[in-house]
């Protein structure tokens, strides 16, 4: 059995052994494992860490507010990046999802760099967790945060890497995030990948795209909070469709909607949600996003295929 208490107890004696009197920047995007990698490395360091936000442009409505609040409530110094031009720009004429994967690691650990030596810090934590490095080890995609289990020196950014959750899976993370005290509102938050949105918008990664998948997984949330599932949200095709809005054919946006059951993401079962609660997502998709004229539902499990579709 997992013993939360004892973890933290560890990992701060660790965590202060390995950074001594030096600085730490934590990349913290305000999903779980960040906020509790952020929370932990400051309770070991205290004001020798600075939380970093990085804004580009990928995050869901209110993220960005939330974590900068979320931060400042846990009384950790916090340095808000926009950097939503400069993310674009390297998604610009890419539709490969390994392609864009890469290219989001490379910008985000290029900004984190530049951060660091702004502030003269020589270490990045970040809330690497098990299930990251298992899939990218195994090739099934490089997740955003995995360098060095892969062959990457992180120093070639510019710095060394904490990463004090890298063996732990998401339910014990959750648990460590309790033992801190941090709020419900961030310990029990729903999983969102660090590359978020790029990895649901399918095809290129454009300001408009985004902004269609982030409006159609804020509905999807609204509709499902009352599922207790792992994880819900919506994807953006790269193909169109005919429909008919207002009368009139449209070739339009397909979205299909994605709701799962898992523990640790490693395996998870497409759940059966009631018809009507899945109706009317799709109503208030195509109703309140003018270029989505169809919805689909995702009922497979992983696997053979995996949470997300990128
Ligand atoms: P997959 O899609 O591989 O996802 O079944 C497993 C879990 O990991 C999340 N995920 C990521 N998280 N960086 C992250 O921080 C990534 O690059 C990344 N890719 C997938 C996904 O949301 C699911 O919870």
């Amino acid at each position: 059995m997992f013993d939360a208490k004892n973890f933290v107890k560890n990992s701060l004696i660790d965590i202060r052994k390995i950074v001594g009197d030096r600085k730490v920047i934590s990349a913290c995007s305000g999903g779980v494992d960040s906020t509790v990698t952020t929370a932990l490395v400051h309770k070991a360091v205290g004001d020798k860490l600075v939380a970093v936000f990085i804004d580009d442009g990928l995050r869901r409505e209110g993220e960005p507010e939330f974590v900068v609040r979320t931060l400042k409530n846990l009384k950790i110094r916090t340095k808000y990046i926009d950097a939503k031009a400069e993310f674009f720009e390297v998604f610009k004429g890419k539709t490969d999802a390994e392609e864009k994967r890469k290219a989001f690691r490379d910008k985000f650990y290029k900004t984190l760099g530049k951060a660091a030596k702004e502030e003269q810090i020589g270490f990045i934590a970040q809330g690497t967790i098990k299930a990251d490095v298992i899939e990218t080890v195994k090739g099934i995609k490089s997740q955003h945060n995995v360098l060095e289990q892969i062959g990457i020196n992180p120093e070639i950014y510019g710095y060394k890497i904490l990463e004090p959750l890298r063996e732990l899976f998401k339910p014990d993370v959750r648990k460590v995030g309790r033992e801190l005290g941090l709020p419900e509102e961030v310990s029990e938050r729903m999983p969102f990948p660090g590359p978020a949105l790029s990895l649901r918008v399918l095809g290129e990664v454009t300001p408009e795209r985004v902004a269609v998948v982030r409006k159609a997984t804020e509905i999807v949330e609204e509709e499902t909070k009352k599922l207790g599932t792992f994880q819900n949200f919506a994807v953006l095709h790269n193909d169109k469709a005919t429909g008919i809005k207002k009368g009139q054919r449209v070739y339009g946006n397909i979205v299909t909607v994605r709701i799962v059951d898992s523990t640790d993401a490693v395996t998870a079962k497409a759940r059966h949600v009631p018809y009507d609660v899945l109706v009317r997502i799709s109503e208030r998709i195509t109703g309140e996003i003018p270029s989505v004229v169809r919805c689909l539902y995702d009922i497979t499990d992983k696997p053979p295929s995996t949470i997300e579709f990128e």
